[in-house]
């Protein structure tokens, strides 16, 4: 089969990896893809939202099967439109892709269908809104109504940040159309879990946790994620039975319900909260970085559990045992700004996976090129013996520019 990859970060290099696992992949395609990627995948320059240029390149080529990866291509609607060409692929609909991309449709959704998350009020008018900031409580939750790349959310501790946020939402263009969604702080341990979704047919992925402050201790500011790994000690399987049954199944059945049936990743990003697991936001693809700790655990066969999910029908899929654990190497600066072009040496001694982010070969040497440059990857028995793994090879990694976190996973065995 040829297969291809739409994105061109971490998650897709993970994915790329785990479809050359599979014998049916007889060639693989990357689009745009990165130099990571383009060890394992022919990279053709096509924008991950050019939808148009992806469906002439996929009919061209007589591609078999194309897979997702972020959800501009999906919001721009590329499943819809590979669809009325006939062509398989693995990712929602523009329609289903609403569940992330407008947080009133995710929020009205589980508010009619009764799953679990924080109170809330959706608003347009600035005046409106300030006044529901000041009749509740602090800190309070502001999400702009729409997708931005994970900026559109504040937590705001005082009534000056509120306002500061809220005028910078609802009457400066800044974000463009304004529409807020203010929501109760919640607190507790939050984790990732991401399930193969076709219509009501529900397939969970081992859970993982994401870190998003730039540094250790959860300080400093939110990225894109600078760490994952899976097992998480803290979900019990009681936590997860009850996450599956009244969360993802029912969100699921719900997409049903209304028209707009899921097929894809449905991510459930979730908080252990004392009164029980809540969803604070749900996307409609894989997370990053995730999915560079979910996916190395694939056992089965990739490209079958792709393509029956493409297909409408319940995946068959397995897992291996074990912990995994990811660290990134960003850019100094990141998530500021940073320079790129800095000279990346010694990956070849590396034992644990390397999944490109942000890279680029210039002179036939690795160099950066983004905020967040690689994530390394290793499997071990246990999340500690995991960590000191990643960690020792990330000492073999030479750069002039690039920062790690030390803690990721740590809180799960401290
Ligand atoms: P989101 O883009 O919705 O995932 O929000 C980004 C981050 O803000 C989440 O990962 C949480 O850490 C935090 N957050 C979002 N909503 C809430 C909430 N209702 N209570 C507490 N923290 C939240
Ligand atoms: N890891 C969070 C996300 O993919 O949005």
């Amino acid at each position: 089969m040829k297969i291809l990859v739409i994105g061109s970060g971490g998650r897709e290099h993970a994915i790329v990896e785990a479809v050359s696992r599979s014998p049916k992949a007889k060639k693989i395609y990357a689009a745009p893809g990165n130099a990571g990627i383009a060890q394992l995948a022919e990279c053709v320059a096509i924008k991950d939202t050019d939808v148009e240029a992806l469906v002439a390149f996929a009919k061209r080529e007589a591609v078999d099967l194309t897979v997702v990866g972020p959800e501009a291509a999906l919001a721009v609607g590329v499943v819809d439109r590979f669809r009325e060409e006939g062509l398989k692929i693995f990712g929602p609909t523009k329609a289903a892709t609403e569940i992330e991309s407008s947080k009133d449709f995710a929020k009205r959704l589980m508010k009619k269908y009764d799953v679990p998350t924080a109170d809330y009020a959706t608003f347009t008018d600035y005046e409106e809104a300030m006044a529901y900031v000041r009749r509740g409580s602090l800190p309070t939750v502001l999400k702009y109504d729409g997708l931005a790349a994970g900026k559109g959310v504040v937590i705001a501790t005082t009534m000056d940040e509120a306002e500061a946020a809220l005028r910078d939402m609802l009457l400066d263009t800044k974000y463009g159309e304004g529409r807020v969604v203010i929501e109760e702080f919640l607190t507790g341990e939050e984790f990732s879990l991401m399930c193969f979704v076709a219509g009501s047919k529900v397939v969970p992925m081992p859970v993982a946790q994401d870190h998003k402050r730039a540094y250790d201790n959860d300080e400093g500011p939110n990225t894109g994620g600078m760490g994952a790994y899976t097992e998480l000690p803290f979900v019990t399987d009681e936590d997860h039975a009850y996450a599956m049954e009244n969360i993802m199944q029912r969100v699921a059945d719900a997409m049903v319900a209304e028209g707009c049936p899921f097929t894809g990743v449905l991510y459930g990003g979730l908080m252990k909260t004392p009164q029980g697991i809540k969803v604070i936001e749900f996307n409609a693809r894989f997370g990053d970085p995730e999915t560079e700790v979910v996916l190395p655990r694939l056992k089965s066969d990739a490209v079958d559990a792709f393509m029956a999910v493409a297909n409408n029908e319940k995946p068959t899929v397995e897992w291996s045992e074990g912990a995994t654990l990811g660290i990134v190497l960003a850019s100094k600066g990141y998530p500021g700004s940073y320079d790129k072009g800095f000279v990346i040496n010694g990956t070849e001694r590396v034992e644990s996976k390397i999944y490109h982010m942000g890279t680029a070969m210039k002179d036939g040497e690795l160099v950066t090129a983004g905020g967040r440059v690689m994530i390394v990857v290793a499997t071990a028995p246990t999340l500690e013996q995991a960590q000191a793994k990643a960690r020792e090879d990330i000492a073999k990694i030479e750069c002039d520019n690039l920062f790690h976190r030390t803690d990721i996973g740590a809180k799960a065995f401290r």
